[in-house]
């Protein structure tokens, strides 16, 4: 039996950084929102654990994270990780869409449903955390409010359906070093600690339009803020850097504004992927990330 399943990409709407913690990771307020944009994962039972990628370039990341969470798995149901695993891969890495993080709980719903077990979403949610701090979440999807280092999720009610352009620039920003810079600058109080987030719980209302983190990317990369200031010159209600970049995505008010405004970006930077993409409600995602069978080849 061959099982599929699709993993799909987020955006931060809004991300709160608020302290540094004893370990390490930063408290954080956020809220994701799960967009339709994905990777296919397609499993069935083997003799041993393979991995294979219809991208050469499959970064490491990703492929660790997948490999990871098929062993996290078995080693929790105590029985050996025997599967293959083929990864589609239309996420871009190290772009703040979540990509890897997505294929992991991919991993662990498909890998679940192909061996049988009888695990809830709370018992895979556990695992899921110590995978990857984003990783809850794409067991939840849709609109979510992620606190703790971003893995304790609560599930929020489906907002209006909005068109995203996302711009994806030819390079990567590594998470840990956007933190870094972010702690840095703090540090030099180059940019202030969040205040304590007034993010509502479950009523969306007027949330926070802000992502803590654009300051140290900019920094990084100043690419970022140019793509941004392109966005809401094309018309965008905001544009706003996701996760730790280095996609930035544009809001626009209908699905006619997003294509219009994405065709005529003046002086896009070479190399610049430009996806135009509608914010994926929740009972989209569950049914669409369930596994099912399908044809075996
Ligand atoms: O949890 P994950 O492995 O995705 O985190 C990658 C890195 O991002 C961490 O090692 C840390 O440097 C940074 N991070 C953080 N605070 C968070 C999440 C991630 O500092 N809440």
């Amino acid at each position: 039996m061959t099982l599929s399943c699709e993993a799909f990409a987020k955006v931060n709407r809004s991300l709160t950084v608020l302290g540094r913690r004893a370990d390490g990771y930063h408290e954080l307020d956020t809220l994701f929102q799960t967009i339709g944009l994905s990777d296919v994962l397609e499993l069935r039972e083997a003799d041993v654990l393979e991995l294979t990628c219809d991208d050469a370039t499959l970064p490491a990341v990703e492929e660790n994270l997948v490999v990871r969470a098929a062993r996290a798995l078995a080693e929790n149901a105590r029985i050996p990780p025997r599967a293959s695993i083929r990864l589609v891969k239309r996420i871009p890495a190290g772009a703040g869409l979540g990509g890897g993080s997505a294929d992991a709980a991919a991993t662990l719903l498909g890998l679940r449903a192909l061996w049988g077990l009888p695990l809830d979403v709370a018992a895979l949610g556990k695992i899921a955390a110590r995978l990857g701090s984003d990783v809850p979440f794409f067991l939840a999807g849709g609109l979510a409010r992620g606190t703790g280092r971003g893995e304790r999720i609560a599930p929020l009610p489906d907002p209006p359906v909005e068109w995203l352009v996302l711009l994806s620039p030819p390079f990567a920003l590594s998470t840990p070093a956007v933190y870094a810079r972010l702690a840095q600058m703090r540090e030099a109080s180059l940019t202030a600690v969040a205040p304590a987030s007034n993010l509502p719980g479950s009523d969306l209302g007027p949330f926070p339009d802000r992502n803590d983190l654009e300051p140290a990317a900019e920094s990084l990369r100043q690419e970022v803020r140019f793509l941004r200031e392109l966005l809401l010159g094309a018309g965008a209600v905001s544009a706003r850097l996701s996760g730790s970049g280095s996609t930035v995505f544009g809001i626009f008010t209908s699905e006619e504004a997003a294509h219009g405004a994405a065709r005529g970006l003046p002086g896009l930077p070479a190399g610049t992927a430009v996806r135009v993409v509608p914010t994926l409600p929740r009972a989209d995602f569950l049914r669409r990330a369930t596994p099912r069978p399908v044809e075996d080849r």
